[in-house]
């Protein structure tokens, strides 16, 4: 693949190429995709993975013919690279699913099939409700009570020095988000898990906003759950769950009877969407090759070292990104940003940008953007507390800039300039 390092980081030309959506223009206009917290482009590599499995290997796996078999080895690709991309021990720790929310609902009502009356979960006023109404519903379903990780006083990031008057003995699950889809404060979940564990609870770890931007370990992390939507990290539509392999036993899965009790099988209901996870191996390919140019040599031995020295190559690049956008983004007149503005707190944050402008509903500038070729999203996002919270819930909610890897100083000019120019 085209190298995509350069000397003072990543290089984000050669990057942009392997996503052929981004040459897209509108009225002969680039179109910059500040769009990523709902979906991100995707490279050729996962574009070519999914042609390849439907022209080459379509089929259903475990049978004996070719194309099975090709499907059986695409399919162990699929855990095996997602086991390496999330710092888990082996492929069987990870099962794949339709979506986060759907793997979410189900982990739920498995795990509350030993949750009692009285027992608590805890759950946060930051996450997407898709880490909140999974556990409320289980919570009632069972009897159990719910106690709230609130907000800090800044309004972005949740008040962790709550967390050991809400965790305590009858505390069974504590589900919190590794970074916000609204805001982008990313929240010590470290922190989180020694607070849970010492009470003997366990942690479920969103991750779907983290992922695109921050090398996730597991392992460090001592995540007992933990679950992304890869068409957030460049990848098909998908849901890609990470458990410790002695709980993901223990789970008492709802399941059909055929599928056994063997992990990953018991996790992944009915016939798994096999296109996607051929591009997502692609995907995988793509970001592998990303990281074979950074770190030293040593790092780059094995897949999983790759993976981790291209988000580290990410995560480095979208610090610049951040500060660039924090200080475009406060020279606008009447634009209130809600998260973290102060730039010496840039490692709390990921490059995701909400914010309200004074006279403008955030639907009125999300139009006047598009027809800038800006493509962003209004509206609460599912953040659905915190909106609420913000007392922004009548007004539209707020737009949202979202940036990734491939996006560039000069898109984030581009909007700046739009921005202005609507602001009068
Ligand atoms: C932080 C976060 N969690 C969960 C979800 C839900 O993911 P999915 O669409 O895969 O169900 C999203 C999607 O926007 C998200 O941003």
């Amino acid at each position: 693949m085209t190298s995509i390092r350069q000397r003072h980081g990543l290089d984000v030309a050669a990057a942009r190429d392997h996503f052929p959506a981004l040459a897209r223009t509108l009225n002969g206009v680039p179109i910059a995709c500040l769009d990523g917290p709902g979906g991100t482009q995707v490279p050729r590599e996962c574009i070519a993975g999914i042609r390849n499995y439907l022209e080459q290997s379509n089929a259903n796996h475990g049978g004996a013919f070719t194309a099975s078999v090709e499907t059986d080895e695409m399919l162990h690709q699929a855990h095996a690279a997602g086991a390496d991309f999330l710092g888990a021990h082996e492929p069987d720790e990870i099962a794949f699913g339709p979506n986060m929310t759907t793997i979410t609902f189900a982990i739920s009502r498995a795990l509350g099939r030993d949750v009692r009356a009285g027992d608590e979960v805890v759950v946060t006023r930051l996450d997407h409700d898709a880490n909140v109404a999974p556990w409320l519903a289980m919570a009632e379903d069972r009897g159990a009570v719910v106690r709230w990780l609130e907000l800090a006083e800044d309004g972005a990031s949740l008040d962790l020095d709550a967390l050991e008057g809400l965790v305590g003995p009858r505390t069974r699950i504590v589900a919190v988000g590794l970074a916000s889809n609204a805001l982008g404060t990313l929240t010590d979940v470290g922190r989180v898990v020694e607070v849970a564990h010492a009470a003997g609870a366990l942690v479920y770890v969103d991750a779907v906003h983290a992922a695109p931007h921050v090398p996730i370990d597991v392992s460090t992390l001592r995540a007992d759950l933990l679950v992304t939507s890869p068409y957030k990290f460049f990848a098909p539509h998908l849901g890609m769950l990470y458990g410790r392999r002695e709980l993901l036993e223990r789970l008492q899965a709802y399941r059909v009877r055929p599928a056994g009790s063997a992990l990953p099988g018991k996790l992944e209901v009915g016939t798994q969407n096999h296109e996607a996870l051929a591009g997502l191996v692609g995907t995988f390919d793509y970001l592998e090759g990303l990281g074979s140019a950074y770190g030293d040599v040593a790092d780059r031995s094995d897949r999983r070292s790759r993976l981790r020295a291209a988000m580290s190559a990410i995560h480095e690049h979208e610090r610049e990104m951040s500060r660039a956008a924090l200080e475009r983004l406060a020279s606008v007149p009447g634009l209130r940003l809600h998260g973290i503005a102060d730039p010496s707190r840039i490692d709390e944050r990921v490059p995701t940008f909400s914010f309200t402008l004074d006279g403008h509903d955030p639907r009125a500038v999300a139009e006047h953007l598009a027809t800038r070729a800006i493509s962003t999203w209004d509206g609460d996002f599912y953040a659905w507390e915190l909106v609420r919270a913000l007392g922004l819930a009548d007004a539209g909610g707020l737009l949202r800039i979202g940036l990734v890897h491939y996006n560039t100083i000069e898109e984030v000019d581009r909007l700046h300039e739009a921005l202005v120019e609507l602001a009068g």
